[in-house]
């Protein structure tokens, strides 16, 4: 801790949104040389949600925006700043989040993207909580929105099964020091050297679009399945015992471990090495599939309106994603 730390960073509303079209394993076997029982099995994944041709990563994070910002009783005009973790934005550029401030009209905040993919949303959840902890911002929006199914190759198996599209909003406000609410930690790290493991690897600023990378399908998700789950296993373990730690916590004091929703079998790894009962771990992906970036706050939504989280609860958020990128996160509710 330091002198800049006066304030805490508390969380004053949640919010959600799923695109109605539902994508069963079913609707997959009828396209790919796939079963319901291998991506059950493997994965935990029953059905995702695919957004509309309406919908993109900024209208799915104003919906959930703004649904956070009810939940919070603040208007949208006091909105200091909005941050948009996203992988799949609307466009190279302006920013997803100038779009999202544009659909809220959150005149006078300023808003930009942050990229740490399925970390991503922890990422901005650490940038909010320095600019909230200092005292230079008193309300802030982060939402994580992806619409992976523009992304993915749906004709590659290995990886169109694993993901789908949706949103979730935390409105963050600045409390008092005193508090004993609010986000008590957040740790986040990048390792390049394993950027190959899961990337779009068809490079628009380092080639340019061409038709050679389009055909050999450049522009979609690419991913060494295998090595990404045991990278994604060991960095999530260490980065929540590091959480752990950092709070003089044992896991037998946090009441939910909300993990980026991965792949069951990734989560269910790292609660074992937690030596955590899946019973507290909450779990969604076999609804919606690996949303990225919006997997954390969906979760957290989910967790917050059927009860899972109460006054005094902690929880713990865990996530890995492309990047290399991991990081946790504490939050006393
Ligand atoms: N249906 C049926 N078979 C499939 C399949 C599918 N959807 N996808 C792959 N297979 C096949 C493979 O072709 C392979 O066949 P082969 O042995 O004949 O070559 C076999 O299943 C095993 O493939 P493998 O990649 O070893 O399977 P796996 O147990 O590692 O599971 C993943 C694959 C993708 C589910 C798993 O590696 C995974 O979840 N990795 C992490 C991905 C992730 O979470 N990424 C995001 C991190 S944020």
């Amino acid at each position: 801790m330091n002198d800049y730390n006066t304030f805490r960073a508390v969380v004053a509303g949640t919010g959600a949104y799923l695109p109605e079209k539902i994508l069963t394993n079913q609707d997959l076997e009828k396209s790919l040389d796939t079963t319901d029982a291998w991506i059950t099995e493997r994965t935990g994944i029953r059905e995702r949600r695919i957004a509309s041709e309406e919908e993109s990563a900024s209208i799915m994070a104003a919906h959930a925006g703004k649904i956070a910002l009810v939940d919070g009783g603040i208007d949208p005009e006091e909105l200091d700043l909005i941050i948009v973790a996203t992988s799949s934005p609307d466009v190279l550029f302006p920013s997803t989040a100038c779009f999202v401030q544009k659909e809220l009209n959150a005149v006078g905040s300023a808003a930009y993207d942050i990229s740490a993919v399925c970390s991503g949303f922890i990422f901005a959840l650490s940038v909010a909580e320095q600019y909230l902890k200092v005292g230079r911002y008193k309300n802030i929006l982060i939402i994580g929105s992806e619409v992976n199914s523009r992304i993915v190759d749906w004709t590659d198996r290995s990886t169109c099964i694993l993901f789908g599209d949706g949103a979730g909003a935390l409105l963050l406000k600045r409390g008092e020091q005193e508090s004993p609410l609010g986000i008590l930690s957040t740790h986040i790290y990048s390792d390049g050297n394993l950027s190959d493991l899961i990337c779009v690897p068809g490079g628009i600023g380092r080639t340019g679009i061409n038709k050679q990378d389009i055909d050999a399908k450049k522009y979609f998700i690419n991913m060494s399945g295998n090595a990404t789950f045991k990278v994604a296993v060991k960095r999530m373990t260490s980065v929540i015992r590091e959480a752990l730690e950092f709070n003089h916590l044992s896991m037998g004091e946090v009441e939910l471990l909300i993990p980026h929703q991965a792949n069951q079998r990734i989560v269910s790894a790292v609660a074992e090495r937690l030596q955590y009962p899946m019973e507290k771990v909450f779990m969604n992906i076999h609804k919606y599939g690996n949303t990225s970036g919006a997997s954390i706050p969906i979760g957290i939504d989910e967790a917050k309106r059927s009860g899972r989280i109460q006054e005094g609860d902690i929880s713990v958020l865990g996530a890995v994603g492309a990047g290399l990128t991991w990081g946790s996160a504490v939050i006393k509710w």
